[in-house]
């Protein structure tokens, strides 16, 4: 975090000029104009559909930190806020999505150097053998200070039934760090709500140093049927009106499959929709000449020769790593 009297205001002053006089009044419309956080919000609001409760506590955390800024302005007694957060929920629900925007908001508003984020799962931290862990953790914060480290499927760290599991001496730098450079990494723990729940019982430490619990629930169809319309959108592609029809009729088939995950899963099936609008266009070459929109638009048959439509009841036919049906 900028602290007060660093390099900016130094720099302005002159090396040994008197610190700035503390300001009568401030306006944090101003502050906020600044900081161009606006823009972030109103992308978030517009590439994100849903989760409601999620921008929510982003524009809380935002409000905060705005206001944090202008007490230490005033030179008001301000402790660098805990920021560290647990994203909980099923696959695909947009926690690193979120966790990527979350991380450009931290920057513009100055809580952390650089707003990189850095992806982690155990095996990035821990090591195989002995002495192998420490540096590989040290190493995975390094890197991520002065952003923000998310640590995905977090309760892989800790594994009780191995007395000597090599997660607890991550697990210990990371609550170190977590303690002691809080005002230049925001640490984010994801995973599933109930491994989570339980991960924070047997981490008491962990808990305690997580300030902001986000829950992503799972998406209704309804949502999932905008969520395509926007990946679609954004890759140029057009739904035809028979497309649509279809992908209404996938949809909730396909969130009763196994290995279902979300808005992960209706981006596989727009995917496969295009490899088949791919052959469909390939099939047809020579007869006719293509347009734009002929490139552009996915048709309801790209949608129907998924697996999904085959026999009712047919099951665990249609997992998100299928091939296009021949
Ligand atoms: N609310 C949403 N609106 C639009 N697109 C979304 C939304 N949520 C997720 N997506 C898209 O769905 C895909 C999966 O999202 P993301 O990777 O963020 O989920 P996740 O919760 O991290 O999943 P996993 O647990 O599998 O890592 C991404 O392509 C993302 O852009
Ligand atoms: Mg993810």
């Amino acid at each position: 975090m900028a602290k007060p009297g660093t390099a900016d205001e130094t720099e302005a002053n002159g090396t040994d000029a008197p610190e700035q006089p503390i300001p009568t009044e401030l306006d944090l419309e101003e502050e906020f104009q600044r900081s161009d956080i606006q823009s972030v919000l109103d992308q978030l609001d517009r590439e994100l559909v849903g989760l409601a409760s999620v921008k929510m506590r982003i524009r809380e955390i935002a409000a905060m930190l705005l206001v944090d800024k202008a007490r230490r302005q005033m030179r008001l007694e301000t402790e660098p806020p805990t920021l560290h957060m647990s994203f909980t929920g099923n696959p695909g629900t947009g926690k690193t999505t979120v966790a990527l925007r979350m991380a450009d908001i931290l920057h513009r508003l100055e809580y952390v150097r650089q707003g990189h984020l850095v992806s982690v799962t155990r095996d990035d931290l821990v090591g195989q053998y002995i002495g192998h862990t420490a540096p590989k953790t040290r190493e995975v914060i390094k890197k991520a200070m002065g952003g923000v480290l998310f640590i995905d499927e977090a309760y892989y760290l800790y594994r009780p039934e191995n007395e000597r599991d090599y997660g607890q001496e991550s697990i210990e730098i990371l609550l170190q760090v977590m303690e002691n450079n809080r005002d230049d990494l925001v640490v984010i723990l994801a995973g599933y709500a109930n491994r989570m729940e339980t991960f924070f019982k047997s981490n008491p430490g962990f808990r305690s140093r997580v300030a902001h619990h986000l829950d992503f629930p799972d998406y209704s169809a309804e949502e999932l049927f905008k969520i395509a319309g926007l990946m679609v959108a954004q890759q140029q592609y057009i739904l035809s009106d028979s497309a649509a029809v279809a992908l209404r009729e996938y949809i909730p088939k396909r969130m009763r499959q196994p290995h279902f995950a979300n808005a992960r899963s209706i981006r596989n099936a727009i995917d496969r929709a295009k490899l088949r609008q791919a052959n469909r266009l390939f099939a047809g070459r020579g007869k006719t000449k293509l347009t734009k929109n002929d490139l552009m638009t996915l048709e309801g048959a790209d949608f129907r020769q998924s697996r999904i439509f085959d026999e009712p009841g047919a099951s665990g036919a249609a997992g998100d790593h299928g091939s296009t049906k021949q």
